[in-house]
């Protein structure tokens, strides 16, 4: 059985919007089942193996780098920046000062690749013209209660770059999102003409870390203002598709509650992947990054 994609419509709305709501995407039951799972791996994790806790406060930029950048493979824990007092003790539980897990929770954890290598999927791929999805990296946001952290204004094909840009991400909400608890928003059209003029690099070293770099040739585009952001209603189970170039944010989340959502980015498989990403795949066995095919 072929399983739909997007119809036509809806195609035509990703392409003039650069994002496209599909509520009702997930069942109330694999909503629960996404939640119960986010909260077991909160409640699993061995906080006091992790670098944040385990090292002094001048060892955990560096430890917490290195710990970022080798988590393609592996499902690792995030902490808010608002989760620790500014001697570095943390002032949260452990389940309530996560930021994020990620980044290969598709590979590693059945309940999340399920949502994610699936025959729907690999057909709204298709809709909006991919040839060849490669699944990049996956990721639980939690938006925690009163800390969980702003995110200015971005384009995700900055920091998931590919030549030329492919990114296109696919974010279901666990939780209803609202404007106090930091739902997304979007500049409409802005993947037209805001182009992607920088990258996020991996920088080793002495120390490793991550930076920016320019595209040559590509104007930074302008700073949207604060009017052009829409807001849609987004109830848990939603899919959200985001244009890699689309211009979007979200706010702090002011509520009582969390606002977990799942999150992966697909990208073409022809275009260029290089070893300047600061997300890098281990190879395979046979050699080549061990990139999820979506066509398998
Ligand atoms: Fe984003």
């Amino acid at each position: 059985m072929v399983v739909q994609g997007l119809t036509e419509e809806q195609t035509a709305q990703f392409e003039r919007d650069g994002y496209l709501l599909l509520p009702g995407e997930l069942s109330p039951e694999q909503v629960n089942k996404l939640f119960c799972e986010t909260s077991e791996l909160l409640e699993q994790f061995d906080i006091s193996t992790h670098p944040m806790t385990k090292f002094s406060t001048d060892e955990k930029a560096h430890i917490g780098d290195t710990y970022f950048l080798e988590s393609s493979d592996k499902v690792r824990f995030f902490f808010e920046q608002g989760a620790f007092d500014p001697q570095g003790n943390l002032v949260r539980p452990k389940s309530k000062a996560i930021n994020k897990i990620g980044h290969a929770l598709h590979n590693l954890n059945d309940d999340f690749k399920a949502v994610t290598v699936n025959d729907r999927n690999r057909s709204i791929a298709q809709s909006i013209g991919f040839r060849d999805p490669l699944v990049l990296q996956s990721m639980i946001i939690c938006k925690q209660p009163e800390i969980g952290g702003q995110v200015p204004s971005h384009q995700d094909s900055v920091f998931l770059y590919t030549d030329p840009p492919s990114a296109v991400g696919f974010w279901y909400a666990l939780e209803d999102c609202t404007a106090e608890n930091g739902a997304l928003s979007f500049v409409p059209g802005s993947h037209k003409w805001a182009k992607i003029a920088k990258r996020m690099i991996r920088v080793d070293g002495l120390k490793q870390g991550t930076g920016f770099i320019s595209i040559e040739g590509v104007e930074e585009p302008r700073e949207p203002a604060e009017e052009e952001f829409i807001m849609p209603a987004c109830p848990a189970g939603t899919l959200v598709l985001i244009h890699g170039s689309l211009l979007h944010k979200s706010e702090t989340n002011k509520s009582l509650k969390s606002r977990y959502a799942y999150t992966f980015h697909m990208i073409e498989g022809g275009n260029k992947y290089d070893n300047l990403n600061w997300l890098q795949i281990p190879p395979t066995e046979e050699g080549g990054a061990n990139f999820t095919h979506l066509y398998a």
